[in-house]
């Protein structure tokens, strides 16, 4: 849209040049190597002392990111429809990190919503948007596509679990560039951690024909005596949604069965991450000037260290 002219110049000399089918994809196929993904903060832990302010992101998802060659921006909760939507031009993903809030009531359930709804239009529209749900950022991707609550208590509070893959896994987009080595060690070893109590059992996501219509199920895991979904991408939309947490491997150290430091570990966490930052870089929003954008990133806001032996090892804090 904003492209400075000698560039659109250069390509329309350059449509001359190429096929004309090539010419009609044209723009949209470059890709944005300066992604920027929004990170939805969330209402603070209830008893957490070093809290300032109303809100927090855990650092390890800024991080997560950053190591796949993204820049953050924190979304606070609490703002207006329209302060959200001049996020949303702006920004070229978002991830919906985990947590502890009320998928229905909490603002940032309501956040999450506006979020969603102009990512599906944006999409629609041909404006290639996409979203990541973490552990609760699942469960709330599912909330906002079922438009209510299915989820199911499962004994998964800390435990590393090995993928179950469905055969539509190995063509998904999010594991197709997956190394083959790689999604055997998914499959074979326990390296995915789990902290959830509430989880999509397959069950629930079969009988609901909105999510069976919109999410492909790309992994399952059971508890022993509930099978729930793990990993889903929609087929028609480039969201995607883990129930397990791949940010936690390299970037938290509290001491708990379910948490898994290996070298296979780390790397599914950087491909998940890096899968997801080259979806954003399909995506061309960007802020209205150098200075917004320098404002909103990450780097104007200083984590916080919570302790070695905290569920989060850093988090932002936010008014
Ligand atoms: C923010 O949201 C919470 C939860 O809904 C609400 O209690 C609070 O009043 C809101 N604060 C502001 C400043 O809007
Ligand atoms: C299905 O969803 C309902 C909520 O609508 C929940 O009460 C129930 O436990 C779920 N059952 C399973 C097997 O997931
Ligand atoms: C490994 O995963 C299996 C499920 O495939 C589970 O039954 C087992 O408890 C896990 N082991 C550990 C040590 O977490």
């Amino acid at each position: 849209m904003c492209r400075p002219a000698a560039e659109v110049f250069a390509a329309l000399i350059a449509c001359l040049w190429c096929a004309p089918c090539l010419c009609a994809a044209g723009r949209s196929q470059q890709l944005n190597y300066r992604p920027i993904i929004g990170v939805l903060a969330q209402e603070n832990l209830p008893g957490d002392q070093l809290a300032r302010g109303s809100s927090y992101i855990a650092a390890s998802y800024v991080k997560y990111l950053e190591s796949a060659g993204s820049r953050v921006i924190p979304i606070r909760i609490n703002r207006t429809e329209e302060e959200y939507a001049k996020i949303f031009s702006s920004i070229n993903g978002l991830l919906l990190p985990g947590g502890d809030v009320d998928i229905q009531t909490s603002e940032f359930t309501r956040a999450a919503k506006i979020f969603y709804n102009l990512a599906l239009k944006a999409n629609d529209a041909g404006d290639y948007f996409p979203i990541w749900g973490t552990c609760q950022g699942f469960q709330q991707l599912s909330v906002l596509t079922a438009n209510k609550n299915l989820l199911t208590l499962t004994d998964t509070k800390a435990v590393a679990l090995p993928l179950k893959l469905t055969p539509a896994a190995q063509s998904s987009r999010l594991f197709r560039s997956f190394p083959k080595d790689l999604l055997q060690s998914l499959a074979e070893e326990n390296i995915t951690s789990n902290f959830h109590s509430w989880s999509l059992s397959t069950q629930n996501y079969t009988r609901n024909a909105k999510l069976k219509r919109f999410y492909k199920v790309l992994s399952t895991n059971s508890d022993g005596k509930i099978e729930f979904i793990s990993t889903m991408e929609a087929y028609r939309y480039p969201f995607y949604a883990v129930q397990w947490h791949p940010e936690k491997s390299p970037f938290e150290w509290i001491d708990k069965p379910g948490m898994i430091h290996s070298t296979d570990a780390v790397r599914a966490s950087f491909y998940t991450a890096r899968f997801f930052v080259s979806e954003a870089m399909k995506n061309h929003h960007h802020f209205s000037s150098a200075i917004d954008e320098e404002r909103a990133l990450i780097y104007n806001f200083s984590p916080v260290y919570a302790g070695i032996h905290a569920v989060f090892v850093q988090n932002y804090y936010f008014n």
